[in-house]
């Protein structure tokens, strides 16, 4: 064809054939393994990284290190969610940037906003109303028992026709009774949303926790007892739902068969945000995914050997357990009948070299417990006031806290339990032994 215009779209010279400077990668491998070499990560921790930004589906830039990519082999985010299915064997698993944000995804999802109330426990850490009230929608507390957690009897009564969910939340490494809480839920028709962020692979009556409701919300963080860094999960086996999980957490639409097509199904889209797990996080969190089993069993194991060998005194109630094959116990709580008491226990266990603490009346405040979640205070201050939940707010101050390591062998354990009675059956009465 001859052409007039000399455009290269009518057969003519391209303007620019090639680029002619040399691309240089976005993230060099070495000058992220040194940053990750500062944090001591394990050789397998740091080869799983290597091979995260050197995997090359960007050969001339470097890696994408993005989820989405579109590469051959799975991503590593798709690999951390493989392996949760597996060990949660659930049908869904969405891998996301922190615990907040599969709360907030989660709340989306299920519709929280303007107008609804979502049910969080009275104690637990802030995060969870918090989240709620980012949907939009109002925190309603429920006090707890002295399992510390969402107390099931106290949960009917504060359901209104606006009331859409409740979120058991199993912390510290214990669990709700889940059979009274979805009881009550099914029976007016409300989801139930597990926080299983600080007690993840805890099981009740035999079935890990996050699985029971109809969503489990988790948080992989440095702070809880698996995660490197930030991280969160959601797992659900409802196709639906996690479709809206999906869409809430990854509002581009890369998580769609045809990312930008109209909606397959009315409720499928809807205005979300982004909370994706880094490639980097997520190869960290498949490492530490396959050590969930072997902390909790640590953990477990160290808790029922100390148990066991604690008397039963008068002056203390120990925290209850609503399934004690189920719990992790990394933390072992105990309530003091009075706060002097709290006080002197504290002292003397930490001077026979047993780390214990005592909060006590008048204590700093804590976002731990509802009454002091001051970021709420701006809209929903009158949900805070402490006498709507007093078990909560009584207890909270009221815990002996002895932390437990799951490195403990047996003759620790055995020291720690023979200390604990050694200081309490000097100030308490001895009335027997646990059962
Ligand atoms: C019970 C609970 N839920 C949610 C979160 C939020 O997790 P993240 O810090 O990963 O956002 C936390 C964090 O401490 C938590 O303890």
């Amino acid at each position: 064809m001859i052409t007039t215009s000399g455009l290269a779209v009518d057969g003519g010279a391209k303007a620019f054939a090639k680029m002619s400077g040399k691309a240089q990668p976005k993230v060099g491998v070495e000058e992220f393994l040194s940053i990750a070499r500062r944090f001591g990560f394990s050789p397998e921790a740091l080869q799983r990284l290597a091979s995260a930004v050197s995997d090359g589906d960007l050969p001339e830039r470097g890696p994408h290190l993005g989820r989405y990519w579109g590469s051959a082999k799975p991503s590593m985010g798709e690999q951390f969610e493989a392996l949760a299915k597996d060990k949660f064997g659930v049908r869904h698993a969405l891998a996301v940037s922190n615990g907040t944000g599969a709360l907030h995804s989660t709340m989306l999802a299920i519709g929280a906003g303007p107008g609804r109330e979502v049910i969080c426990p009275g104690m637990g850490f802030m995060a969870t109303s918090m989240a709620v009230a980012l949907a939009g929608a109002t925190p309603v507390f429920c006090d707890v028992d002295e399992s510390l957690q969402i107390d099931p009897s106290k949960i009917e009564a504060l359901i209104t026709p606006r009331t859409i969910a409740v979120i058991p939340t199993h912390h510290w490494g214990v669990v709700c009774d889940m059979d009274p809480v979805m009881a009550v839920a099914r029976k007016h028709g409300i989801k139930v949303i597990e926080d299983c962020a600080q007690s993840p692979g805890a099981t009740y009556r035999g079935r890990f926790v996050g699985t029971i409701g109809d969503i489990g919300c988790f948080s992989i963080s440095s702070y809880k007892i698996i995660g490197g860094g930030e991280g969160g999960m959601v797992i659900t086996n409802d196709d639906r739902l996690f479709d809206r999980i999906c869409q809430a957490a990854e509002s581009g639409g890369l998580w769609r068969p045809s990312r930008c097509a109209p909606e397959r199904y009315p409720g499928e889209l809807f205005i979300g945000g982004n909370y994706r797990m880094s490639e980097l996080e997520s190869s960290i969190n498949v490492i530490q995914l396959r050590k969930l089993a072997g902390v909790v069993d640590r953990n477990r194991a160290v808790w029922r050997r100390i148990k066991p060998q604690l008397g039963n005194y008068a002056e203390i109630t120990w925290q209850k357990s609503n399934d004690p094959r189920g719990d992790i116990g990394y933390m072992m709580r105990y309530f003091p009948a009075t706060d002097e008491l709290g006080r002197k226990i504290a002292k003397a266990l930490t001077a026979e070299g047993i780390d214990t603490s005592y909060r006590g009346a008048g204590a700093h405040p804590d976002f731990h417990v509802f009454r002091d979640m001051f970021p709420l205070f701006g809209k929903f201050a009158d949900r805070c006031r402490a006498e709507l939940c007093p078990v909560a707010s009584d207890l909270y101050d009221r815990s002996l806290i002895t932390g437990l390591d799951q490195w403990w062998s047996p003759a620790d354990c055995d020291a720690v339990a023979a200390g604990i009675n050694k200081v309490l059956s000097v100030y308490c009465t001895k009335i027997g032994e646990q059962a």
